[in-house]
């Protein structure tokens, strides 16, 4: 692993305390409903396998087994300290059907085509190596099986785009210091996101690691995108 994947594994391992609190009060309380929709894109039927990747405290992993109550997930991260703050959650709500890991989501350790889809929310924007991390999604899914990626992404309306840069740029850090004690953090979301692509040509980067059918939806008023492709 580099340096700069150690440090954002350090950082999230700092904020776990106020993870979850910190998510609800960014999003005005709207990210379990966002995730709620990036789950019900997996369209499962059964008892499927999935992977829940950069799982942080299991939010995902959590909405993924409510939509599909046949469904099993691995809920994968990098932290171990976040981790157990999902095993925590688990244990907490009676859930039998999750399996916690430790593991790079730009390294992989499942074979070729393991799992019938797999999620993932705030994962891709935090990678080192975007192409990277999009083939090894696509590589541990079978093919036809769909691959989910929810993440932050640049407001288009040209006046919301600077009321949100306000908001992203300098509030979010002030209430990351007061709230999880930790601005240096909260810095770190908004520069990440001047670094990641726009929803369009996230939509073609993903078309070039090999994925099928790939669309995307915009959510909290185009600040939040879910992108659907195929392995
Ligand atoms: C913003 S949190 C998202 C957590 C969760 N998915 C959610 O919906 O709240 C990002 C997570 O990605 C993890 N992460 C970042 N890069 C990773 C990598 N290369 N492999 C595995 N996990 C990674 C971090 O440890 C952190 O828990």
């Amino acid at each position: 692993m580099n340096e700069q994947s150690k440090r954002v594994q350090a950082m999230f391992s700092r904020i776990t305390r106020r993870y979850d609190l910190m998510n609800r009060v960014m999003t005005g309380g709207r990210d379990q409903a966002w995730r709620r929709i990036a789950a019900r894109e997996l369209a499962l039927k059964g008892n499927e396998l999935i992977l829940d990747l950069a799982t942080g405290t299991g939010d995902l992993a959590f909405a993924v087994r409510a939509a599909y109550p046949g469904a099993r997930v691995v809920a994968m991260d990098f932290s171990e300290t976040i981790l157990r703050e999902g095993v925590r959650k688990a244990r907490l709500r009676g859930e039998p059907n999750i399996v916690w890991g430790v593991g790079d989501a730009l390294a992989l350790p499942f074979a070729d085509a393991t799992f019938d889809g797999c999620t993932n929310a705030f994962l891709i924007r935090n990678v080192v190596d975007l192409p990277l991390c999009l083939r090894e999604m696509r590589r541990v899914v079978k093919p036809g099986g769909r691959i989910v990626c929810m993440e932050i992404t640049h407001p288009q309306t040209p006046i919301f785009k600077q009321a949100f840069a306000l908001y992203f740029y300098k509030l979010v850090p002030i209430i990351g210091g007061i709230i999880a004690g930790d601005p240096q953090a909260y810095s770190y979301l908004p520069n990440s996101l001047t670094r990641f692509p726009p929803a369009e040509p996230l939509k073609r980067i993903m078309q070039e690691a090999g994925y099928r059918n790939v669309r995307y939806r915009l959510l909290g008023m185009g600040t939040m995108a879910i992108h659907i492709g195929e392995a």
